[in-house]
Protein backbone atom coordinates (compact mmCIF):
# COMPACT_ATOMS: atom_id res chain seq x y z
CA UNK A 1 0.00 0.00 0.00
CA UNK A 2 1.40 3.68 -0.48
CA UNK A 3 1.21 5.57 2.40
CA UNK A 4 1.73 9.18 3.13
CA UNK A 5 2.39 9.98 6.71
CA UNK A 6 2.25 13.48 7.33
CA UNK A 7 4.41 15.32 9.75
CA UNK A 8 8.08 13.35 10.92
CA UNK A 9 7.90 14.13 14.44
CA UNK A 10 8.22 11.03 16.98
CA UNK A 11 4.61 9.20 15.79
CA UNK A 12 5.15 10.18 12.26
CA UNK A 13 8.62 8.75 12.39
CA UNK A 14 7.60 6.08 14.22
CA UNK A 15 4.59 5.18 12.40
CA UNK A 16 6.01 5.42 8.59
CA UNK A 17 9.10 3.24 9.80
CA UNK A 18 7.32 0.50 10.60
CA UNK A 19 4.53 0.52 8.08
CA UNK A 20 7.72 0.65 5.82
CA UNK A 21 9.10 -2.61 7.31
CA UNK A 22 5.92 -4.08 7.35
CA UNK A 23 5.68 -4.12 3.91
CA UNK A 24 4.13 -0.79 2.92
CA UNK A 25 5.37 1.97 0.69
CA UNK A 26 5.56 5.26 2.86
CA UNK A 27 6.54 8.74 2.39
CA UNK A 28 6.87 10.59 5.02
CA UNK A 29 6.69 14.10 4.70
CA UNK A 30 7.73 17.31 6.49
CA UNK A 31 7.71 21.10 5.95
CA UNK A 32 11.23 21.13 8.12
CA UNK A 33 13.45 20.89 5.24
CA UNK A 34 16.28 20.65 7.53
CA UNK A 35 15.01 17.61 9.15
CA UNK A 36 13.83 15.91 5.92
CA UNK A 37 17.58 16.16 4.48
CA UNK A 38 18.97 14.76 7.98
CA UNK A 39 15.91 11.62 7.50
CA UNK A 40 16.91 11.25 3.90
CA UNK A 41 20.39 11.17 5.02
CA UNK A 42 19.34 8.24 7.60
CA UNK A 43 20.27 10.24 10.33
CA UNK A 44 17.10 10.20 12.99
CA UNK A 45 16.99 13.65 15.07
CA UNK A 46 15.73 11.83 17.99
CA UNK A 47 16.91 9.24 20.05
CA UNK A 48 14.16 6.53 19.93
CA UNK A 49 16.11 2.62 20.69
CA UNK A 50 16.08 0.50 17.35
CA UNK A 51 14.84 3.33 15.22
CA UNK A 52 17.61 4.50 13.26
CA UNK A 53 18.30 0.80 12.03
CA UNK A 54 14.96 0.37 11.06
CA UNK A 55 14.84 3.73 8.89
CA UNK A 56 18.30 2.96 7.33
CA UNK A 57 16.94 -0.45 6.51
CA UNK A 58 13.44 0.46 4.74
CA UNK A 59 15.38 3.13 2.99
CA UNK A 60 17.87 0.91 1.16
CA UNK A 61 14.72 -1.51 0.48
CA UNK A 62 13.53 1.98 -1.11
CA UNK A 63 9.98 1.60 1.14
CA UNK A 64 10.83 4.11 2.96
CA UNK A 65 11.25 8.09 1.35
CA UNK A 66 11.40 11.49 3.00
CA UNK A 67 10.07 14.71 1.71
CA UNK A 68 8.84 18.02 1.68
CA UNK A 69 6.92 17.83 -1.47
CA UNK A 70 3.45 17.26 0.32
CA UNK A 71 1.22 17.95 -2.25
CA UNK A 72 2.80 14.90 -4.45
CA UNK A 73 3.17 12.45 -1.30
CA UNK A 74 -0.84 13.44 -1.02
CA UNK A 75 -1.75 12.59 -5.17
CA UNK A 76 0.64 9.75 -5.00
CA UNK A 77 -1.05 7.95 -1.88
CA UNK A 78 -4.33 6.67 -1.15
CA UNK A 79 -3.59 6.57 2.61
CA UNK A 80 -2.92 9.37 4.73
CA UNK A 81 -1.75 9.66 7.89
CA UNK A 82 -2.04 13.07 9.86
CA UNK A 83 0.47 12.82 12.36
CA UNK A 84 1.59 16.37 13.02
CA UNK A 85 1.91 18.11 16.50
CA UNK A 86 -1.26 19.48 18.46
CA UNK A 87 0.57 21.57 21.16
CA UNK A 88 -1.42 22.25 24.15
CA UNK A 89 -2.38 25.60 25.23
CA UNK A 90 -2.39 26.25 29.29
CA UNK A 91 -6.25 25.86 29.57
CA UNK A 92 -5.77 22.31 27.89
CA UNK A 93 -7.36 23.29 24.87
CA UNK A 94 -5.34 22.40 21.56
CA UNK A 95 -3.65 24.44 18.90
CA UNK A 96 -5.02 22.94 15.54
CA UNK A 97 -2.88 24.84 13.61
CA UNK A 98 -0.95 21.87 12.05
CA UNK A 99 -3.86 20.14 11.65
CA UNK A 100 -5.72 22.83 10.04
CA UNK A 101 -2.69 23.31 7.55
CA UNK A 102 -2.64 19.68 6.60
CA UNK A 103 -6.51 19.38 6.05
CA UNK A 104 -6.52 22.77 3.46
CA UNK A 105 -3.69 21.39 1.66
CA UNK A 106 -5.51 18.23 1.48
CA UNK A 107 -9.04 19.72 0.66
CA UNK A 108 -7.10 21.33 -2.53
CA UNK A 109 -5.09 18.14 -3.76
CA UNK A 110 -7.94 15.42 -3.34
CA UNK A 111 -8.73 14.04 -7.02
CA UNK A 112 -8.93 10.56 -6.16
CA UNK A 113 -10.50 8.98 -2.65
CA UNK A 114 -8.29 9.17 0.06
CA UNK A 115 -8.56 7.03 3.15
CA UNK A 116 -7.40 10.04 5.81
CA UNK A 117 -6.04 8.71 9.25
CA UNK A 118 -5.71 11.07 12.34
CA UNK A 119 -3.02 9.73 14.89
CA UNK A 120 -2.41 13.11 16.28
CA UNK A 121 -4.08 13.09 19.59
CA UNK A 122 -7.10 15.26 19.20
CA UNK A 123 -10.14 16.14 21.93
CA UNK A 124 -13.11 14.61 21.31
CA UNK A 125 -14.75 15.72 18.58
CA UNK A 126 -12.44 17.31 16.38
CA UNK A 127 -12.33 14.38 13.96
CA UNK A 128 -16.13 15.13 13.20
CA UNK A 129 -15.05 18.49 12.40
CA UNK A 130 -12.39 17.84 10.40
CA UNK A 131 -15.45 15.74 8.11
CA UNK A 132 -17.36 18.97 8.28
CA UNK A 133 -14.31 21.41 7.27
CA UNK A 134 -13.53 18.88 4.00
CA UNK A 135 -17.25 18.69 2.86
CA UNK A 136 -17.02 23.02 3.44
CA UNK A 137 -14.17 23.11 1.52
CA UNK A 138 -16.47 21.26 -1.76
CA UNK A 139 -14.90 17.71 -1.29
CA UNK A 140 -17.89 15.31 -1.73
CA UNK A 141 -18.04 12.88 1.23
CA UNK A 142 -17.82 9.78 -1.26
CA UNK A 143 -14.04 11.05 -2.03
CA UNK A 144 -12.29 10.12 1.30
CA UNK A 145 -12.94 7.93 4.27
CA UNK A 146 -11.81 9.53 7.96
CA UNK A 147 -10.82 7.37 10.42
CA UNK A 148 -9.05 7.70 13.88
CA UNK A 149 -6.35 5.74 15.06
CA UNK A 150 -4.65 6.89 18.27
CA UNK A 151 -1.12 5.66 19.01
CA UNK A 152 0.08 4.39 22.32
CA UNK A 153 3.66 4.43 22.11
CA UNK A 154 6.04 5.06 24.79
CA UNK A 155 8.94 7.32 24.53
CA UNK A 156 12.40 4.94 24.53
CA UNK A 157 9.82 1.88 23.52
CA UNK A 158 7.99 3.29 20.29
CA UNK A 159 9.25 0.41 17.59
CA UNK A 160 8.20 -2.38 20.32
CA UNK A 161 5.09 -0.69 21.18
CA UNK A 162 3.91 -0.08 17.61
CA UNK A 163 5.10 -4.21 16.54
CA UNK A 164 3.02 -5.19 19.45
CA UNK A 165 0.13 -3.19 20.38
CA UNK A 166 -2.21 -4.15 23.01
CA UNK A 167 -4.80 -3.17 20.65
CA UNK A 168 -5.85 -1.50 17.77
CA UNK A 169 -8.15 1.29 18.27
CA UNK A 170 -10.03 2.08 15.28
CA UNK A 171 -12.82 4.92 14.85
CA UNK A 172 -14.73 5.07 11.94
CA UNK A 173 -17.60 6.67 10.05
CA UNK A 174 -18.27 3.37 8.16
CA UNK A 175 -17.51 0.20 8.82
CA UNK A 176 -16.21 -0.36 4.83
CA UNK A 177 -13.29 1.55 5.68
CA UNK A 178 -12.35 -1.00 8.16
CA UNK A 179 -11.23 -2.99 5.06
CA UNK A 180 -7.88 -1.05 4.62
CA UNK A 181 -7.01 -0.64 8.09
CA UNK A 182 -6.80 -4.78 8.08
CA UNK A 183 -4.57 -4.68 5.32
CA UNK A 184 -2.33 -1.77 7.09
CA UNK A 185 -1.97 -3.89 9.76
CA UNK A 186 -2.69 -7.03 8.58
CA UNK A 187 1.07 -8.70 10.05
CA UNK A 188 0.41 -7.29 13.14
CA UNK A 189 -1.34 -9.31 16.26
CA UNK A 190 -3.75 -7.37 17.80
CA UNK A 191 -7.58 -7.23 18.43
CA UNK A 192 -9.46 -4.54 16.89
CA UNK A 193 -11.49 -2.17 19.19
CA UNK A 194 -13.67 -0.66 16.75
CA UNK A 195 -15.73 2.64 17.94
CA UNK A 196 -16.97 6.06 16.59
CA UNK A 197 -14.55 8.62 15.79
CA UNK A 198 -15.16 10.36 19.26
CA UNK A 199 -14.94 7.16 21.01
CA UNK A 200 -11.08 6.70 19.43
CA UNK A 201 -10.45 9.94 20.48
CA UNK A 202 -11.86 9.31 23.98
CA UNK A 203 -9.88 5.95 24.48
CA UNK A 204 -6.46 7.73 24.22
CA UNK A 205 -7.43 10.52 26.67
CA UNK A 206 -9.21 7.74 28.76
CA UNK A 207 -6.00 5.72 28.72
CA UNK A 208 -3.16 8.09 29.36
CA UNK A 209 -5.71 9.88 32.16
CA UNK A 210 -6.01 6.57 33.93
CA UNK A 211 -2.45 5.64 34.06
CA UNK A 212 -1.45 9.32 35.82
CA UNK A 213 -4.26 8.12 37.86
CA UNK A 214 -2.53 5.24 38.58
CA UNK A 215 0.38 7.31 39.30
CA UNK A 216 -0.76 9.86 41.48
CA UNK A 217 -2.88 7.37 43.95
CA UNK A 218 0.80 5.66 44.50
CA UNK A 219 2.04 9.02 44.80
CA UNK A 220 -0.24 10.20 47.52
CA UNK A 221 -0.27 6.55 49.07
CA UNK A 222 3.25 6.68 49.88
CA UNK A 223 2.56 10.39 51.35
CA UNK A 224 0.27 8.40 53.65
CA UNK A 225 2.60 5.30 53.56
CA UNK A 226 5.27 7.56 54.79
CA UNK A 227 3.84 8.68 57.99
CA UNK A 228 2.90 5.30 59.29
CA UNK A 229 6.42 3.98 58.40
CA UNK A 230 5.47 1.64 55.56
CA UNK A 231 7.72 0.70 52.52
CA UNK A 232 6.03 1.62 49.54
CA UNK A 233 7.11 -0.84 47.20
CA UNK A 234 5.59 -3.62 49.39
CA UNK A 235 2.17 -2.10 48.81
CA UNK A 236 2.41 -1.46 45.47
CA UNK A 237 3.63 -5.08 45.35
CA UNK A 238 0.81 -6.27 46.56
CA UNK A 239 -1.28 -3.89 44.79
CA UNK A 240 0.28 -5.17 41.36
CA UNK A 241 -0.75 -8.84 42.36
CA UNK A 242 -4.01 -8.40 42.42
CA UNK A 243 -5.29 -9.07 38.53
CA UNK A 244 -7.53 -6.20 38.56
CA UNK A 245 -5.35 -3.66 39.38
CA UNK A 246 -1.89 -4.93 37.34
CA UNK A 247 1.47 -4.34 38.14
CA UNK A 248 1.96 -0.94 35.92
CA UNK A 249 2.26 2.35 36.51
CA UNK A 250 2.26 1.86 39.77
CA UNK A 251 6.18 3.13 40.83
CA UNK A 252 5.80 5.72 43.11
CA UNK A 253 8.45 8.72 42.79
CA UNK A 254 9.10 12.41 41.40
CA UNK A 255 5.69 12.15 39.42
CA UNK A 256 4.78 11.82 35.75
CA UNK A 257 6.01 14.05 32.92
CA UNK A 258 6.58 13.84 29.09
CA UNK A 259 4.72 15.23 26.27
CA UNK A 260 1.25 12.93 26.77
CA UNK A 261 0.52 12.40 30.56
CA UNK A 262 0.46 16.09 31.64
CA UNK A 263 -1.05 17.90 28.50
CA UNK A 264 -3.84 15.02 28.19
CA UNK A 265 -5.17 14.94 31.51
CA UNK A 266 -5.28 18.63 31.66
CA UNK A 267 -6.90 18.32 27.86
CA UNK A 268 -9.73 15.51 29.40
CA UNK A 269 -10.57 18.25 32.24
CA UNK A 270 -11.15 20.74 29.48
CA UNK A 271 -13.18 18.89 27.39
CA UNK A 272 -15.48 18.18 30.46
CA UNK A 273 -15.48 21.43 31.33
CA UNK A 274 -16.68 22.69 28.07
CA UNK A 275 -19.64 20.32 28.63
CA UNK A 276 -20.43 21.87 31.99
CA UNK A 277 -18.91 18.90 33.63
CA UNK A 278 -16.89 19.17 36.90
CA UNK A 279 -13.93 16.44 36.72
CA UNK A 280 -12.80 16.36 40.43
CA UNK A 281 -10.42 13.02 39.79
CA UNK A 282 -8.59 14.88 36.92
CA UNK A 283 -8.07 17.72 39.13
CA UNK A 284 -6.39 16.08 41.76
CA UNK A 285 -4.72 14.00 39.82
CA UNK A 286 -2.80 16.72 38.87
CA UNK A 287 -2.39 18.76 41.99
CA UNK A 288 -0.77 15.54 43.82
CA UNK A 289 1.93 15.59 40.75
CA UNK A 290 2.44 19.44 41.04
CA UNK A 291 2.99 18.76 44.17
CA UNK A 292 5.05 15.73 44.23
CA UNK A 293 8.24 17.24 43.87
CA UNK A 294 7.69 19.82 46.99
CA UNK A 295 7.27 16.61 49.28
CA UNK A 296 11.05 15.24 48.50
CA UNK A 297 12.45 19.25 48.72
CA UNK A 298 10.74 19.27 52.16
CA UNK A 299 12.24 16.36 53.51
CA UNK A 300 15.59 17.37 52.12
CA UNK A 301 14.93 20.85 54.00
CA UNK A 302 14.92 18.80 57.30
CA UNK A 303 18.70 18.41 57.10
CA UNK A 304 19.79 21.94 56.07
CA UNK A 305 18.28 25.29 57.72
CA UNK A 306 18.69 26.61 53.66
CA UNK A 307 19.81 25.46 50.50
CA UNK A 308 21.27 28.68 49.29
CA UNK A 309 24.87 27.58 48.08
CA UNK A 310 24.66 24.00 48.42
CA UNK A 311 26.11 21.74 45.70
CA UNK A 312 22.95 19.02 44.21
CA UNK A 313 23.95 17.11 41.85
CA UNK A 314 21.00 15.93 39.74
CA UNK A 315 21.33 12.42 37.93
CA UNK A 316 18.77 12.32 34.73
CA UNK A 317 17.16 15.27 33.03
CA UNK A 318 14.77 13.26 30.80
CA UNK A 319 11.47 12.88 31.76
CA UNK A 320 11.91 9.37 32.07
CA UNK A 321 14.74 6.81 31.09
CA UNK A 322 15.97 5.58 27.05
CA UNK A 323 14.89 9.06 25.77
CA UNK A 324 16.12 12.32 25.26
CA UNK A 325 12.48 14.31 25.79
CA UNK A 326 12.86 16.64 28.56
CA UNK A 327 9.40 18.06 28.12
CA UNK A 328 7.54 18.71 31.40
CA UNK A 329 10.30 16.47 32.92
CA UNK A 330 10.13 16.29 36.77
CA UNK A 331 14.06 16.63 36.73
CA UNK A 332 13.68 19.95 35.54
CA UNK A 333 10.50 20.74 37.51
CA UNK A 334 12.66 19.95 40.99
CA UNK A 335 15.68 22.16 39.56
CA UNK A 336 13.76 25.03 38.99
CA UNK A 337 12.41 24.64 42.36
CA UNK A 338 16.05 24.32 43.92
CA UNK A 339 17.43 27.25 42.08
CA UNK A 340 14.94 29.38 43.57
CA UNK A 341 15.90 28.24 46.93
CA UNK A 342 19.56 29.23 45.44
CA UNK A 343 21.16 26.04 45.04
CA UNK A 344 23.79 25.48 42.93
CA UNK A 345 22.98 22.46 40.40
CA UNK A 346 25.28 20.05 38.38
CA UNK A 347 23.51 17.44 36.88
CA UNK A 348 24.23 14.12 34.49
CA UNK A 349 22.37 12.71 32.28
CA UNK A 350 23.15 9.56 29.66
CA UNK A 351 21.27 11.04 26.83
CA UNK A 352 20.58 14.72 27.69
CA UNK A 353 23.52 16.33 27.63
CA UNK A 354 22.66 20.42 26.18
CA UNK A 355 23.45 22.83 28.04
CA UNK A 356 20.66 23.87 30.26
CA UNK A 357 20.35 27.38 31.30
CA UNK A 358 21.64 28.46 35.18
CA UNK A 359 23.25 24.36 35.55
CA UNK A 360 26.46 22.75 34.37
CA UNK A 361 25.86 19.56 32.81
CA UNK A 362 28.57 17.30 33.36
CA UNK A 363 29.22 14.17 30.52
CA UNK A 364 31.26 11.80 33.38
CA UNK A 365 28.79 10.43 35.74
CA UNK A 366 31.40 10.94 38.25
CA UNK A 367 32.95 14.11 37.50
CA UNK A 368 28.98 15.27 38.35
CA UNK A 369 29.13 14.29 41.99
CA UNK A 370 32.68 15.99 42.72
CA UNK A 371 32.42 18.09 46.08
CA UNK A 372 28.37 17.47 46.18
CA UNK A 373 26.69 18.30 49.74
CA UNK A 374 23.39 16.22 48.00
CA UNK A 375 22.61 13.42 45.20
CA UNK A 376 19.64 13.47 43.76
CA UNK A 377 18.19 10.69 41.32
CA UNK A 378 15.68 11.89 39.48
CA UNK A 379 15.10 9.12 36.68
CA UNK A 380 15.49 5.29 37.11
CA UNK A 381 18.12 4.86 34.47
CA UNK A 382 19.80 1.28 35.21
CA UNK A 383 23.18 3.07 35.08
CA UNK A 384 22.56 4.61 38.12
CA UNK A 385 21.54 1.90 40.09
CA UNK A 386 25.21 0.39 39.36
CA UNK A 387 27.87 2.92 40.53
CA UNK A 388 30.40 2.39 42.21
CA UNK A 389 28.93 4.11 45.08
CA UNK A 390 32.16 4.12 47.31
CA UNK A 391 33.51 6.26 44.64
CA UNK A 392 30.59 8.57 44.65
CA UNK A 393 30.40 8.83 48.46
CA UNK A 394 34.37 9.55 48.13
CA UNK A 395 33.97 12.22 45.63
CA UNK A 396 31.08 14.16 47.37
CA UNK A 397 31.40 16.77 50.25
CA UNK A 398 28.14 15.78 51.72
CA UNK A 399 26.49 12.46 52.05
CA UNK A 400 22.75 12.77 51.32
CA UNK A 401 21.20 10.70 48.30
CA UNK A 402 17.83 11.86 47.64
CA UNK A 403 16.20 8.70 45.43
CA UNK A 404 13.35 10.06 43.90
CA UNK A 405 12.33 7.33 41.51
CA UNK A 406 12.64 4.31 44.70
CA UNK A 407 15.49 2.39 42.84
CA UNK A 408 18.44 2.59 45.52
CA UNK A 409 17.76 -0.33 48.72
CA UNK A 410 18.17 2.37 51.95
CA UNK A 411 19.52 -0.54 53.88
CA UNK A 412 22.20 -1.05 51.36
CA UNK A 413 23.18 2.58 50.56
CA UNK A 414 23.25 3.19 54.38
CA UNK A 415 26.28 0.86 54.65
CA UNK A 416 28.34 3.16 52.36
CA UNK A 417 27.82 6.32 55.20
CA UNK A 418 24.82 8.03 53.03
CA UNK A 419 21.84 9.23 54.32
CA UNK A 420 19.28 8.56 52.24
CA UNK A 421 16.06 10.41 51.86
CA UNK A 422 12.66 8.90 50.16
CA UNK A 423 9.32 8.82 50.57
CA UNK A 424 7.71 6.11 52.67
CA UNK A 425 10.48 3.71 52.04
CA UNK A 426 12.19 1.46 54.51
C1 LIG B 1 2.73 7.62 27.64
C2 LIG B 1 1.83 6.38 27.45
O1 LIG B 1 2.38 5.30 28.20
C3 LIG B 1 1.70 6.04 25.97
O2 LIG B 1 0.80 4.95 25.82
C4 LIG B 1 1.17 7.27 25.25
O3 LIG B 1 1.03 7.05 23.88
C5 LIG B 1 2.11 8.45 25.47
O4 LIG B 1 2.22 8.69 26.88
P1 LIG B 1 5.33 8.13 27.64
O5 LIG B 1 4.93 9.55 27.92
O6 LIG B 1 6.36 7.85 26.61
O7 LIG B 1 4.03 7.27 27.23
O8 LIG B 1 5.90 7.54 29.03
P2 LIG B 1 5.47 6.50 30.14
O9 LIG B 1 6.43 5.40 30.14
O10 LIG B 1 4.05 6.16 30.07
O11 LIG B 1 5.76 7.38 31.46
C6 LIG B 1 5.14 8.65 31.64
C7 LIG B 1 5.63 9.29 32.92
O12 LIG B 1 5.12 8.62 34.05
C8 LIG B 1 7.15 9.33 33.11
O13 LIG B 1 7.52 10.59 33.63
C9 LIG B 1 7.42 8.24 34.12
O14 LIG B 1 8.57 8.47 34.89
C10 LIG B 1 6.15 8.33 34.98
N1 LIG B 1 5.82 7.07 35.66
C11 LIG B 1 5.48 5.97 34.93
C12 LIG B 1 5.81 7.03 37.06
O15 LIG B 1 6.11 8.01 37.74
N2 LIG B 1 5.46 5.85 37.66
C13 LIG B 1 5.09 4.74 36.97
O16 LIG B 1 4.77 3.73 37.62
C14 LIG B 1 5.12 4.80 35.56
Amino acid sequence: MKICVIGTGYVGLTTGTVLADLGHEVYCVDKDKLKIETLARGEVPIYEPGLSELIVRNKDRELLHFTTDIRRAIQKCPVIFITVGTPANEDGSQDLTAINEVIKTLAEEITSHKTIITKSTVLPGTNEKIIETLIDKGIDSSMFDLISNPEFLREGNAVYDMFHPDRIVVGVKRKESMKIVEELYEKLDAPYIITSLTGAEMIKYASNAFLATKISFINELSRICDAYNVEITDIANALGQDKRIAPYFLQAGLGFGGSCFPKDVRALEYAAKQKNIVPEILTAVQHVNDTQVDVYIEKLMTHFTKLEGKKITVWGLAFKPETDDTRESRALVLIKKLLVKGAHIQAYDPIVQLPQKSITVHHDIYESIRGADVLIIATEWNQFKTVDWKKVKDLMKGDILVDGRNIIDPKRIESYQFQYIGVARQ
